[in-house]
């Protein structure tokens, strides 16, 4: 047998015998099982797949009738990939939910040891809390919440206030190290001015004593407004990359590195009529449809996928999936993937170039 051909083992009954009794000690072949274990491409389970946002908005808001804020702890619907039933995961390494806070609600203080961010969909009015500091919640603000930091959420506006969650839960649950706690009140007490930590670090500073942990963010909120203007900007003068269109990268300040440890944030400007070209990476990726409307196609020929997307859409790209974008609007997306977890371990891959050629 040569190097590179598909191992096969004749089954004999001697074998089928010892590998019965090597599973009373539990034990396994490696030879039955390395073929799955050790594949020559990912292959992944979850799927290609878009939830329009005018849907999940009416299923979201039937439930403020039915259960509380403060009755569910979070108000969330979870978003699971139809390949990951079960798991409460839309990718392989990312939890997604969207959650609703209605008018005079508190969702409760608590904090876990899994990481999240919200990215903000609907509403004026109401904030999120972060270890004692009060963050205003506006559409397309980007807020990170570090693993093990109390946090609850109020609101004091009007109308329905929606957001979308995204953890690293599923990596954290891998790992074993599950924690959550809830706080003995309602709300932990407000300890910091509001947007203490956007003066402190998210102003080109930081104050002279600051050490980071390089694990934990200091800067908690992206607001839109400067993002947006971010990207106006950079439109005028930069290279439009022909897989990503403009595409900028949310940091922790004091680290240069991804706003939270687990999980690489993403803000990316297409431009009208923009075609990508095909694109594939082996971080799973979440998206959310900020401005604009288009088409994102996965594969090609008759095995492709086509979803239309429109603002507040949100889409689950797998891991090691060829994807394009069409724009037919000025488009902006934010996304979120575990690629700053592969890029620490040495793992993650990208691939530019025709699919169909491939
Ligand atoms: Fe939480």
């Amino acid at each position: 047998m040569r190097r590179g051909e598909k191992k096969t083992f004749q089954s004999t009954p001697e074998l089928d015998r010892y590998h019965e009794r090597i599973a009373a000690y539990h034990l396994a072949p490696l030879w039955q099982r390395l073929g799955s274990l050790l594949t020559p491409e990912p292959r992944v389970a979850s799927k290609p797949q878009l939830w329009h946002y005018d849907g999940l908005r009416e299923l979201l808001l039937e439930s403020a009738g039915l259960i509380s804020a403060e009755e569910a702890e979070r108000r969330v619907l979870i978003l699971e990939n139809p390949g990951l039933p079960g798991t409460s995961a839309i990718t392989e390494t990312l939890f997604a939910g969207l959650q609703l806070v209605m008018p005079g609600e508190i969702a409760p203080s608590h904090r876990h040891s899994p990481a999240a961010l919200r990215f903000i969909l609907e509403g004026e009015g109401a904030y999120t809390a972060v270890n004692g500091e009060k963050l205003p919640m506006h559409p397309g603000d980007f807020i990170v919440t570090p693993s093990w930091c109390w946090h609850d959420h109020g609101h004091h506006g009007s109308g329905p206030f929606v957001w979308l969650d995204v953890l690293d839960l599923p990596q954290v649950r891998n790992t074993g190290a599950i924690f959550f706690e809830e706080y003995p009140d309602l709300r932990y007490p407000e300890s910091r001015p509001p947007e203490d930590s956007f003066y402190r670090y998210g102003v080109n500073m930081v104050p002279v004593e600051h050490r980071t942990s390089g694990t934990k963010s200091p800067l908690l909120s992206y607001p839109y407004e400067r993002t947006r203007k971010a990207l106006e900007n950079l439109k005028q003068h930069s290279p439009i990359d022909p897989c990503h269109g403009l595409r900028m990268e949310f940091i922790d300040p004091t680290t240069g590195r991804a706003a939270i440890p687990t999980i690489s944030t993403f803000i990316q400007l297409l431009p009208t009529s923009f075609e990508s070209d095909d694109y594939r990476s082996t971080d799973g990726t979440v998206f959310c449809v900020v401005e604009g409307t288009g088409t994102i196609k996965f594969g090609s020929g008759s095995n492709h996928i086509e979803f239309r997307y429109a603002p507040r859409d949100i889409f689950a790209v797998p891991c090691w999936q060829f994807h394009r974008f069409a724009a037919d609007e000025e488009t902006v997306l934010f996304s979120a993937s575990d690629q700053a977890t592969q890029t620490q371990l040495g793992l993650w891959r990208e691939q530019r170039g025709d699919y169909a050629a491939i």
